[in-house]
């Protein structure tokens, strides 16, 4: 039997009205929502003969990993290694590790997988990282693909010159158990950008940048087969300018309160459907006669707006945060509050560490509750 309310729930598999009975608070998928998210991204890509590597770190779950490599994705980005681990073991095998990893340790976990199989490749910004990565790869017996990591304006990792990116291209190169395989630039700080045009400007100067060091490893005779980085935020510039030869897009595919303030292509149209609920019930009326949820900040992330409270497909309020187990529905002044054992379907401030709360997705479509998935990279930050 599962954990938690997924041990309650999965009786419902199948069942006609089981997505109004889950025992809660339940992370929910919306199916059709999910996969129109996931058709609309490909499909843009294709048009724009452009690869995805969708970024794991938003939903970490082997489950939906596999159907975007099923839907022609070149393979998965994970933000940390035992996020990456996790998905190997749950049998998704094409893994790129986006960030940098100093630990000796933890990089022999790393290429110990690659020898039981996984196709790893993974980014540095420092010739240590090098030298451990070369050492490792070469006890296992495997070669990695390896990355520059280029820092294109957040301020954060990866080195911003394109003389330091070519010295670390060849140290890439110079090893017999790495492969040079390309760059990562990343702009974070772009995809937040509420206004299209803005975020467009911003994201142009930092694909620049990132096009000045691809340029000076083509005339240094490395040039870079990999050019990787973006997001939901910057999909569809990204798409247009053609620098990266991949799109890295990770909230896409559940969308939140965040993501949704980001005009994504200019016209003010939800371009994806929010596909992401936490459901909560009402458990108690407060002496203003409020309704109280059992659910608070440790179902939800807090870091965006508050949720949306939907009630049989209408919205009727929002959820403000009155503990870590409770939350309280704010509606209209004079509106009754929902019945004591109501379920109340809640979009979430921010999907990724949402997502990280829980151990599984109840995924919904109609009136059903058709599965249950385990997000085995939860809780998995190191
Ligand atoms: C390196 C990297 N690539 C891609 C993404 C995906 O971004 P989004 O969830 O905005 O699509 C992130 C998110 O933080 C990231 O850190």
């Amino acid at each position: 039997m599962r954990r938690g309310v997924a041990g309650l729930n999965e009786t419902l598999i199948g069942a006609r009205g089981g997505r109004t009975r889950l025992e809660t608070p339940a992370l929910v998928l919306d199916a059709d929502a999910f996969e129109a998210n996931l058709q609309a991204l490909t499909g843009m890509a294709r048009a724009a003969g452009l690869g995805l590597r969708p970024h794991a770190k938003s939903h970490k779950c082997a489950a939906i990993a596999k159907r975007q490599m099923d839907a022609g994705a070149l393979g998965i980005a994970c933000a940390k290694t035992g996020e990456l681990l996790a998905l190997f073991e749950a049998g998704i095998q094409e893994l790129m590790l986006t960030a940098p990893v100093v630990s000796r340790r933890k990089i022999d976990r790393l290429t110990e997988a690659a020898a039981r199989g996984a196709e790893i490749t993974v980014v540095v910004d420092h010739p240590t990282q090098i030298a451990d990565y070369a050492a490792s790869a070469r006890e296992a017996g495997v070669r990695l693909a390896v990355l520059v990591e280029c820092d294109v304006g957040q301020r954060r990792t990866g080195v911003a010159k394109p003389e330091a990116a070519v010295a670390l291209a060849r140290q890439i190169a110079e090893q017999d158990s790495l492969v040079f395989a390309g760059v990562q630039g990343y702009a974070g700080f772009v995809q937040h950008v509420f206004d299209h045009e803005a975020r467009r400007a911003e994201n142009r100067q930092a694909m620049g940048r990132l096009l000045a060091i691809v340029n000076a490893l083509d005339e240094a005779g490395l040039p870079p087969a990999i050019v990787t980085g973006g997001g939901t935020g910057s999909h569809l510039l990204d798409l247009e300018d053609k620098v990266l030869t991949e799109v890295q897009a990770g909230s896409y595919v559940f969308m939140d309160e965040d993501y949704r303030r980001v005009d994504l292509h200019g016209s003010g149209a939800d371009v994806f459907g929010t596909a992401l609920f936490v459901v909560v019930t009402v458990i108690a009326h407060n002496l203003h006669g409020d309704a109280i949820v059992d659910a608070g900040t440790k179902s939800f992330a807090v870091d965006g707006p508050l949720p949306r409270a939907y009630l049989d497909g209408r919205e009727i309020g929002t959820i403000t945060f009155v503990g870590d187990e409770f939350g309280r529905l704010e509606t209209a002044p004079g509106k009754p509050a929902p019945a004591l054992g109501t379920r109340l379907e809640c979009t979430v401030p921010h999907c990724d560490p949402t997502a990280n709360l829980h151990d599984f997705l109840h995924v919904v479509r109609a009136d059903r509750l058709e599965d249950i998935w385990p997000i085995e990279a939860r809780g998995l930050s190191d």
